[in-house]
């Protein structure tokens, strides 16, 4: 006898227009009832929900793959992890163990590397905000220092004169290539000669020396392309210092910006389609590193440093997620209300995350809108996905969800949740735990007249 079905009200669907000419982005027809071989149920169990998971051994596994795709292909490769992508201390040790240096662009980020024992020269110290005291620690640990602007020029030189020192400096530049939109804001500009001007100061100034050159032309950029006309800019900037008798330029940091094998929101290719291989960007970089480098001794190639933050741990982090209500909405889309909302996981806003059930469940799929639980408009995971009918307690995991939400996450209505790590030897421990009351009122202070009182008048 076969089991019977569970009665299901009928529906209209309403027709809709506006999406995608190549079909609509559903629900993955797979379930996904464990996270790096640990059943959902089990961490849910133990850590509560909603929770992100991340799985140790595919990060490890993918900071080794983009590793060696560029070190593969060229002799003298750094990945300076980017901090600001996640700086969960576990996920940082974890990329630092594998190799990986620090990127930091301020000084909170910069005082976390040296608290998880990351040393000065392995640090990669971007952005445009660097007090001088950071300036100060940093210089005298060693770190690299990344200039953004004339300012910060002037300060460093003035730390080093007041040291009786010379500092050495990398210039941050940037540049339309063309493929990407120009982020003009942050370093100096070399088609306005900015640049320039920046580089024959820095050669003006017995306290400072110019080492290195940085470029970040951007973030999830799908053409490989653009990178290889950033490293032909950047060298042929490099060349053009040195056939002028500037210091060698012994590093050139390409910043990040690969991809994730997310699905950004307008892009109707899914993500398998939209996102080139790490290969291939691997092969523009190092390619026009060779043609750029090719009339001089290998001895003399610059460092190539690349700083990629989401392609490494995007997908090696889930967010599992719980039903907590259903509707209908006026307009007849079914509508589900979860406890895991853009405050968890703010990259919802220009993310269509690929998302699963973590069972089989029984009913017609239909167009759905996810929300989250906060009670404010914006709070919305998916517009529209293709599920079948959930009901309160039923689970779904978002992934890739490790880029950019453990660091933009905010406490905001909601408590923000716990983060699990499952090891390679397959056990799970917690690397965050869920705030609390305690956590969230910890900095806050009562002045002496308002200390009495009960809430009650
Ligand atoms: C200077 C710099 N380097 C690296 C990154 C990491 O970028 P992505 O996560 O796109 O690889 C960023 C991100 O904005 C950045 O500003």
């Amino acid at each position: 006898m076969t089991a019977r079905r569970a009665w299901e009200p009928p529906f209209i669907q309403p027709h809709r227009h506006d999406v995608s000419p190549f079909g609509r982005r559903g629900v993955d027809d797979d379930i996904q009832g464990a996270i790096a071989g640990v059943d959902i149920e089990t961490l849910i169990d133990r850590w509560g929900s909603p929770l992100f998971v991340a799985s140790e051994g595919r990060l490890r596994e993918n900071v080794r793959r983009i590793r060696e795709a560029f070190a593969s292909r060229y002799p003298d490769v750094v990945h300076g992890w980017s901090y600001k992508t996640n700086y969960l201390g576990a996920i940082c040790r974890i990329l630092h163990q594998e190799g990986s240096w620090a990127e930091v662009v301020s000084a909170f980020e910069y005082e976390k590397a040296r608290a998880l024992g990351v040393p000065g020269p392995r640090i990669l110290f971007n952005g445009p905000h660097k007090p001088r005291a950071i300036l100060e620690r940093a210089s005298a640990e060693g770190a690299r220092l990344h200039v953004d602007h004339l300012d910060e020029l002037a300060t460093i030189e003035s730390i080093a004169r007041d040291r009786g020192t010379v500092i050495p400096v990398t210039l941050r530049l940037n540049f339309d290539t063309g493929h990407t939109e120009p982020w003009s804001r942050f370093g100096f500009n070399i088609e306005s000669g900015q640049a320039y001007e920046a580089a024959v100061r820095v050669k003006a100034s017995p306290h400072l020396v110019l080492t290195g050159l940085h470029s970040h032309i951007g973030t999830f950029i799908l053409e490989p392309r653009a990178y290889g006309e950033q490293v032909r800019r950047m060298a042929g900037f490099m060349a053009e210092l040195e056939g002028e008798g500037h210091d060698a330029i012994t590093s050139l940091d390409i910043g990040g910006g690969l991809p994730s094998r997310n699905a950004l929101q307008g892009i109707y290719l899914p993500p398998e389609q939209a996102v080139p291989s790490i290969d291939s960007y691997a092969v523009a970089v190092c390619g026009a590193l060779e043609r750029a480098f090719a009339d001089r001794p290998r001895e003399r190639w610059p460092t190539l440093i690349f700083e990629s933050g989401r392609a490494v741990v995007d997908d090696a982090v889930s967010l599992v997620a719980s039903v907590v209500g259903t509707k209908r909405l006026p307009d007849g889309r079914r509508a589900v209300v979860l406890d895991a909302g853009v405050n968890s996981m703010l990259t919802a806003l220009w993310y269509d995350h690929p998302v699963r059930l973590t069972r089989p469940v029984p009913g017609a799929p239909e167009e759905t809108v996810l929300y989250g639980p906060l009670c404010m408009n914006i709070d919305v995971m998916r517009r529209q996905v293709r599920l079948p009918p959930l009901a309160v307690g039923d689970r779904l995991v978002f992934n890739p969800a490790g880029a950019y939400n453990n660091t933009q996450w905010m406490q905001f209505i909601e408590y923000r949740p716990a983060v699990a790590l499952v090891g390679e030897d397959g056990g799970h421990s917690l690397i965050r735990a869920a705030e609390t009351l305690e956590d969230v009122c910890r900095p806050e202070r009562m002045p002496a007249h308002l200390q009495t009182g009960d809430g009650t008048r």
